[in-house]
Formats: structure tokens, sequence, C-alpha cells
């Protein structure tokens, strides 16, 4: 039941994991009729690509699909389904000292604010958590930090060169 890539190696986690109501199988988190998924197959790398071109770069030519920040083995690219339809993403990138950045958040511009991105970062945080992250970071744009801010993420600086983002952290366990 080898679950994700971790620190280069495959991470291996027990089937009857089970934290407020996060249930982990091989490859996914469920919760609800939602799963977070990593992305390894072409379909779900197609949709991953989609998904993100569109709702953060609003199909720009500055998409640029697998960058060398999306295939790295600690930076793990995360697909939302629900019913079994994408429709959200997110990048996970674990650092040291139990940390990890939560990048590029979507949800399908016709399903926003219906609770899908709430969703979204409780079965990421169920994740992190099982990888033994506790402290999450995110480089939020400004005009969604009060996603963030509703989830219990508070203004913290990380990263005191970057002026762009809103920059918040929250502590899991
Ligand atoms: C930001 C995003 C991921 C949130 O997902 P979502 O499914 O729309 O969020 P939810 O429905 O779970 O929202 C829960 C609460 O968060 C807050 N919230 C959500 N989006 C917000 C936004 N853009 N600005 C301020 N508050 C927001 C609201 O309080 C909302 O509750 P309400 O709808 O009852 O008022 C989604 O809107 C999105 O993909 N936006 C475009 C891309 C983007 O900006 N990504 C973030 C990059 S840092």
């Amino acid at each position: 039941m080898a679950l994700l890539r971790h620190n280069g190696r495959r991470l291996e986690a027990d089937a009857d994991f089970l934290d407020r109501q996060l249930c982990w199988r091989a490859y996914f988190v469920r919760m609800a009729n939602y799963v977070l998924t990593l992305v390894e197959d072409a379909a779900d790398a197609a949709a991953y690509d989609q998904i993100r071109h569109h709702v953060l770069f609003g199909g720009s030519h500055a998409y640029i699909r697998n960058g060398p920040e999306e295939v790295k083995d600690e930076n793990l690219s995360l697909l939302l389904k629900l019913d079994g339809i994408p429709i959200g993403t997110v990048r996970l990138d674990q650092k040291t000292d139990k940390k990890a950045i939560v990048r590029l958040v979507a949800i399908v511009s016709d399903l926003q604010r219906a609770g899908h991105g709430t969703a979204l970062m409780g079965c990421l945080e169920g994740l992190a958590t099982t990888l033994g992250i506790r402290e999450l970071l995110v480089y939020a744009r400004p005009a969604a930090s009060g996603f963030y801010l509703r989830l219990g993420y508070t203004p913290f600086i990380f990263d005191p060169d970057n002026k762009e983002s809103i920059q918040l952290h929250k502590m899991i366990s």
C-alpha cells in the first residue's frame, strides 16, 4: 500500500489510518465524495494542467507545464475529484523542519464559493499530517487571502524578499 513519493522514496502508510473523517487508501485521501489524488496518469495530468491553466493563468501562454518545480519528488502535484470528476488542484511542496508550502490552489471557475476549496484544504491537511508536516505556509494572492484567513491561517512573513503575496501560515497536528 505504497502511497506517495516522499523525499525521493515511496511512503507507506496504514490503510486504516483515520483522522477527522479523512481516510487513506492507496494513492489518495478520501473525504465524503472528495478524493485528493496524486497526479500520476495522463488523464489526471491533463485535468491538472487544464484547471491550473484556466483558473490560475487565465488561459495565458505564461503557463508552463512540467516546470522544474513540478517534477521534484518532494513537490506533490495533487488533483481534487468530486464523485470522480476533477474539480481542483494544489501542489504541496515539502520542506525541512516539518514545513510545507501550499501552492497554486484552484477550484474550477463555475464551482467556486460552494465549499469545494474548503474540502480540498481539509484533505490536504490530512495528507500533510500523515507526511509528518506540522506547519503549512502559503503565498496567497491578495484577492484570495480571505479564503485562507477563514480556514485559520494567520499572517506570517517567512520569505521577506517576496512582496507580491500575502504570506500566511497554519500549524496543524
Ligand atoms: C480561492 C479558491 C481556491 C477558494 O475555493 P472555493 O471553493 O471558492 O472556496 P470555498 O467555497 O470553500 O470558500 C469558503 C470561504 O472562504 C472565503 N473565500 C473563498 N474565496 C474567497 C476569495 N476569493 N476572497 C475572499 N474570501 C474567500 C469565503 O468566506 C468563503 O465562504 P462564503 O462563500 O460562504 O463567503 C477558489 O475561489 C479559486 O480557485 N480562486 C481562483 C484561484 C485563486 O485565487 N487561488 C488561490 C491562489 S493563492
